[in-house]
């Protein structure tokens, strides 16, 4: 009788206990796609008013400026095909960054936009985490565009 009770008692709060991290899973898993919604579109956002442009709306190279520039505007569509189907994630950071591209490596037709952005965000030591955070939004953004 007692041992039917206990054993019972315990389905019943394993039960309640895998309920519950069921629910926190579920939690978990939706804000978590919740952040990465609002990585994104932050991203995406950033993208229209900086980078369209010349990159175009799509990011496939034909924005509006691409007509008077000298070299074509990358299509940034493109990025995971030409690196063999893996999205190379830091060297976009960089390029987009641009602060340690070496010079001599030929001119650089796209402006430095961590200079860039840490000049709107004040330019001080501190600020540099709202570039990096900014920058690394558009990475994210970019690394969602791929076509293959
Ligand atoms: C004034 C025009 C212009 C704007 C605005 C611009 N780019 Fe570019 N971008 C270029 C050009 C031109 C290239 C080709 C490489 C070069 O000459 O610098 C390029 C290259 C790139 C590349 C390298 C692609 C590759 O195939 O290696 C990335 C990544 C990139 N741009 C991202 C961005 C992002 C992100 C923004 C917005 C924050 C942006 N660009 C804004 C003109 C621009």
């Amino acid at each position: 009788m007692r041992v039917s009770f206990y054993s019972h008692a315990w389905i019943r709060t394993t039960g309640l206990a895998a309920r519950l991290v069921a629910v926190a899973l579920l939690v978990g898993a939706s804000t978590g796609l919740a952040q990465e919604d609002a990585v994104l579109t932050n991203g995406r956002e950033e993208y229209r008013i900086y980078c369209a442009s010349c990159h175009g709306e799509q990011g496939r190279g034909n924005g509006p400026m691409a007509d008077i520039l000298t070299v074509v505007p990358a299509d940034l569509t493109q990025l995971r095909r030409k690196n063999g189907g893996e999205f190379p994630f830091w060297r976009v950071y960089k390029i987009i960054d641009g602060r340690d591209i070496v010079r001599g490596h030929g001119a650089r037709n796209m402006p430095v936009w961590g200079a860039e952005f840490l000049r709107e965000e004040g330019g001080g030591y501190l600020d540099e985490d709202r570039v990096i955070g900014r920058i690394l939004a558009l990475v994210y953004y970019l690394q969602s565009i791929q076509e293959q």
